[in-house]
Parts: structure tokens; C-alpha cells; sequence
């Protein structure tokens, strides 16, 4: 087994990068996310894992709209800000659990929906395809999977033209978004794979695609249905 805060990222680690997360995320509205998970029927009696869930941006809203939701996050300095805000907002219903996608053991009864965003490409595809049949395993049939993630949406030929267009988006601004340098680092040292893989995996793994989108075909959302 590998151990997972090896391939964490990090700054991911680091308490001050940890303090700056958020605006370098341009502060995400999960709102959207919420919507779509209770399309799918959940509501104020389901239980929602959130997996590598960073500082809480989803989990923290999701506790105030769901039943139970439980942010996992392998890296201690983020799931202290999580149980820190998850105190001061009095929310009771949201559970903290340092673990990784691989050794989070889920206890109790199958989850209504799991959720993950920008956190899966930390492993390698081996280890992503072991980590979807969890997720799987741990979602009640129908239940639902809301992935978001740095997906390359192109043929292994287009790579150079792709990624140079990506790198040229990027912010300049380190505070305030990720900058050339995070992007070249995260295409060297990350494992964010291809579209035409990951969809097999996620197949394999256990789960039905029933919608994808794709922005620059770099940032992939996936709605999935648990078989
Ligand atoms: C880019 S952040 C995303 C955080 C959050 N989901 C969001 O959207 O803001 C990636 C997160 O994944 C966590 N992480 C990395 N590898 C992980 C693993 N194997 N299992 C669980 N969490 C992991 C990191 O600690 C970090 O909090």
C-alpha cells in the first residue's frame, strides 16, 4: 500500500498554504454541486461523503442542506480548518475523518453520494481505479458520484498545443490563482489522466457516467449513478 500524504501535494501539508487556499481557489461557490446532488433525491435524511475534502468549501455547505456528511482529507492542517468551522457553526451533522481515498474505512451503512473534487489526480491511475471500486463499494445502488477534477480531454498528439493553451491561462497572481509554475508542476508531478481512460475506470469501477463536462479541455464534472 502506498501512503497516501506522499502524493498529497505539499503545500497541501503546509498550514500557510492551507490559510491561503481559498482565495487562490477564487473562492467556489458549491452551490451548483449541491444542486445537482439533490436532483438525485438527497436531502435532510442522506449521508454524503466528501473525499479529499480540503478546506470544507462543499462539506461545510453540504452539512447545512444534508443529512450527515463526512469530510475525509488526508492532509491534517486541512481538516483542522474543516473541524474548527464545522465547531464555530455548530454543525453537528458534519464528521471529520483524516484518511485517504485508499484507507478511509467506511463505517455504517451505504452512502447516498460521494463527492470529490480536485483531488483525485494525487494518485496514480492504478491507485485511482482501486480508489473508484471504494467509492463504489461504499455508495448504496442509484446513489450518486459528483467528480470534479484536471481531466486532459485530448489525444496524447495534441498534448503540447493543449497544455501550452492551459499554461497560458494561468493566473499571475500566486495569491489569487494558480500561476504557469503551479500548472507546469502540477502536469510534472501530478497524475491527472485522460478522459478516454478515466471513463473505463469509472465503468469498471462500478458506475454508470450519466453526465460529463468539460471546460478547456483540462477541467472535467462527472455525474455518475452507482450500479
Ligand atoms: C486541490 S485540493 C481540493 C480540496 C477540495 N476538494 C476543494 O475542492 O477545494 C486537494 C485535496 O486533496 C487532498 N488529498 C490529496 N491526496 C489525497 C488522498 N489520497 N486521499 C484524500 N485526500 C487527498 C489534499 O490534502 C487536498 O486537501
Amino acid at each position: 500500500m502506498i501512503d497516501e500524504l506522499d502524493f498529497a501535494g505539499p503545500e497541501h501539508l503546509d498550514p500557510g498554504f492551507v490559510t491561503g487556499y481559498e482565495q487562490k481557489q477564487g473562492n467556489p461557490d458549491p452551490t451548483a454541486d449541491l444542486d445537482v446532488l439533490a436532483a438525485h433525491g438527497v436531502g435532510l435524511t442522506s449521508t454524503v461523503v466528501d473525499l479529499g475534502a480540503g478546506t470544507g468549501i462543499f462539506a461545510l455547505a453540504a452539512a447545512r442542506r444534508f443529512g450527515h456528511v463526512i469530510a475525509v482529507d488526508v492532509s491534517p492542517a486541512m481538516l483542522r480548518v474543516v473541524r474548527d468551522r464545522a465547531t464555530a457553526a455548530g454543525l453537528e451533522n458534519l464528521e471529520c475523518v483524516q484518511a485517504g481515498f485508499l484507507s478511509y474505512q467506511h463505517a455504517g451503512a451505504p452512502v447516498d453520494a460521494v463527492y470529490t473534487r480536485n483531488a483525485l489526480h494525487h494518485l496514480p491511475d492504478f491507485w485511482k481505479g482501486l480508489a473508484l471500486v471504494r467509492m463504489a463499494a461504499m455508495t448504496r445502488t442509484g446513489g450518486v458520484l459528483r467528480l470534479h477534477d484536471i481531466i486532459y480531454d485530448f489525444k496524447p498528439l495534441e498534448a503540447e498545443t493543449v497544455l501550452a493553451g492551459w499554461l497560458d491561462g494561468a493566473s499571475a497572481d500566486p495569491a489569487r490563482g494558480y500561476t504557469r509554475e503551479d500548472f507546469a508542476t502540477h502536469i510534472r508531478n501530478e497524475y491527472s489522466t485522460f478522459r478516454w481512460l478515466l471513463e473505463p475506470m469509472l465503468v469498471s469501477g462500478g458506475f454508470e457516467v450519466e453526465t460529463a463536462d468539460f471546460r478547456g479541455s483540462v477541467y472535467g464534472a462527472y455525474t455518475c449513478l452507482r450500479r
